[in-house]
């Protein structure tokens, strides 16, 4: 891509959020480097924006660029070559990129040096350098940790707020959210939209179940719980089943 042909016109910084499964975007109008992007977004969210299925992308960018204050063609997302493998691409928040949607002809690392990753306005990526100053997406999951509730009360709680109880679509999802676990210091299990219904383990959301991350071994009580019916994150940054009525901080989109 020849950085010449980008075209940014912004009045001002401002932001617009749309709910993706473990947190909410944010599309951030202020140009930064990839690498402060990163920071800027650690900061202040979670982390820089992970995409991890093509729906999902075109959703969060029909939001963004639906507002028509926002000019845009190109933005900073969590993408970085793996600096081990060149083929290989890694999410800022952790985990390998699964799913690609680049560009036609892309990523073609022009002169070696392009080692981040942007998407488009149509949602489809490119590889950049990550000196060029680009307005970016971060991705923010909130964790609710002023007063235990039950999963149903913390499920209640989330809706109020025009949210949802997260769920866990991948292994960057998963460490995503660990990540905010600790950053908050929690040291016990918090709720998440987790919950065993008609025989099943299920998302909240509808979301449906393809990642798992149940523990190896165990008592493997959540295969049928007889009352441990309600899902939370481990600090070990695995799913548990636990009583719902317990009281737990948990996490919301
Ligand atoms: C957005 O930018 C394009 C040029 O890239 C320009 O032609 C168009 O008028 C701009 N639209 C708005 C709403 O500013
Ligand atoms: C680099 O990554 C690609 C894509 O994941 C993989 O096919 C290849 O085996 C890797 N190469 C090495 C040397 O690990």
């Amino acid at each position: 891509m020849e950085i010449q042909k980008l075209f940014f016109f912004f009045a001002s910084v401002f932001c617009v959020k749309v709910e993706g499964e473990v947190g909410t975007h944010h599309f951030v109008s202020q140009a930064l480097r990839w690498t402060d992007a990163q920071t800027h977004c650690r900061k202040y969210y979670t982390d820089l924006s992970s995409v991890n299925d093509q729906k999902h992308t075109e959703k969060i960018l029909k939001a963004a660029a639906g507002q028509k204050s926002l000019n845009w063609s190109t933005a900073w997302i969590g993408l970085y070559r793996d600096p081990t493998n060149a083929t290989r691409w890694k999410w800022s928040g952790g985990g390998y990129v699964t799913h690609t949607n680049w560009a036609k002809g892309q990523p073609n690392n022009i002169g070696n040096k392009q080692n981040r990753g942007t998407t488009y306005s149509n949602g489809r990526w490119n590889d950049a350098e990550e000196n060029v100053a680009l307005p970016f997406f971060c991705i923010k999951i909130s964790v609710m940790n002023y007063e235990k509730k039950t999963w149903e009360e913390a499920l209640e709680h989330c809706r109020e707020e025009h949210s949802d109880l997260i769920s866990i679509a991948s292994e960057t999802d998963r460490l995503l959210a660990q990540t905010e676990m600790q950053r908050n210091d929690l040291t016990e299990p918090v709720w998440i939209g987790l919950r065993f219904l008609a025989d099943q383990w299920l998302w909240v959301d509808g979301k449906t179940m393809m990642y798992k991350a149940w523990p190896q071994g165990g008592d493997e009580d959540h295969q049928c719980p007889t009352w441990r019916r309600c899902g939370a994150l481990t600090v070990e940054g695995l799913w548990g089943n636990y009583n719902c009525e317990e009281k737990r901080y948990f996490l919301c989109k």
